[in-house]
């Protein structure tokens, strides 16, 4: 779809509207090797060359970015108070209304999709698709056939919530065994919450996968970098649940 070209500049996060403005109006910007100085020109960006400054302009409609979130920041747009998922962006992951899809708890670390994709994201959360999200949780005490039966079965929370059938498989045994959890849903503390109703508490939390979507081991905490197409659909390709 053709679009003005200060509004292609703009929602690539390269400049401000005004700011793209002023760099074609100055004869900056060119369009298939053109200088275009009428920032209304309409220019269809997923077809033609747009140069910046001598520099091509990498269109994307839509980022996708994978980030290994930290704890201590919170999983939402913006915080006037705090810190967010969001400030943590490098300057060439920013654009215009980039929101984590799906939430992390300020303490859980790990896996956190960051898009400006509102169909995407709706796609990912929706509760009838039930893609499977696993985490890794450091449990303070025993966990054995017992927990594993009781999260098969579904878990009943404290305020009466019936969560569906989740697997649970021990990684590490020890006075703190390291567990893995996979739920097809995403309730308010869900994992943290499941475990208090078999009477264990998680002491840390971090998300691994969502669908066949693996986090990336060469991110760091705190690090994140742009999906790739591949990326994006294994969201939605079903895993084994166990
Ligand atoms: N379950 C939780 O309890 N917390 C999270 O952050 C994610 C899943």
């Amino acid at each position: 779809m053709a679009e003005r070209l200060d509004k292609i500049l703009s929602s690539q996060g390269t400049a401000t509207r005004r700011e793209a403005q002023r760099l074609v109006r100055a004869g900056q910007v060119t369009v298939d090797g053109a200088v275009c100085r009428d920032p209304s020109f309409k220019a269809e960006p997923e077809q033609c060359e747009i140069t910046v400054q001598g520099r091509p302009l990498r269109y994307r409609r839509h980022l996708y970015v994978m980030m290994n979130k930290p704890a201590g920041l919170l999983c939402v747009s913006r915080d006037p108070k705090a810190e967010t998922v969001i400030d943590l962006l490098p300057p060439d992951l920013r654009r215009q209304g980039l929101f984590p899809a799906g939430r992390l708890d300020k303490d859980t670390v790990g896996l956190v999709i960051i898009t400006d994709d509102g169909d995407f994201a709706h796609r990912m959360l929706a509760p009838k698709k039930e893609i499977v999200k696993r985490y890794h949780a450091l449990i303070d005490g025993p966990v054995g056939e017992r927990e594993i039966q009781a999260f098969a079965a579904g878990t009943s929370l404290e305020d009466g919530t019936l969560c569906r059938p989740a697997s649970l498989r021990i990684l590490e045994e020890a006075e703190h065994p390291l567990v893995e959890v996979a739920v097809t849903e995403g309730r308010y503390h869900q994992v943290k919450r499941m475990f208090v109703s078999v009477g264990r508490r998680v002491l840390r939390l971090k998300r691994i996968s969502i669908g066949k979507l693996v986090l990336d081991p060469c991110l760091e905490e705190g690090e994140c970098r742009e999906m790739g197409p591949g990326e994006c659909s294994a969201v939605f390709e079903q895993t084994v649940f166990l």
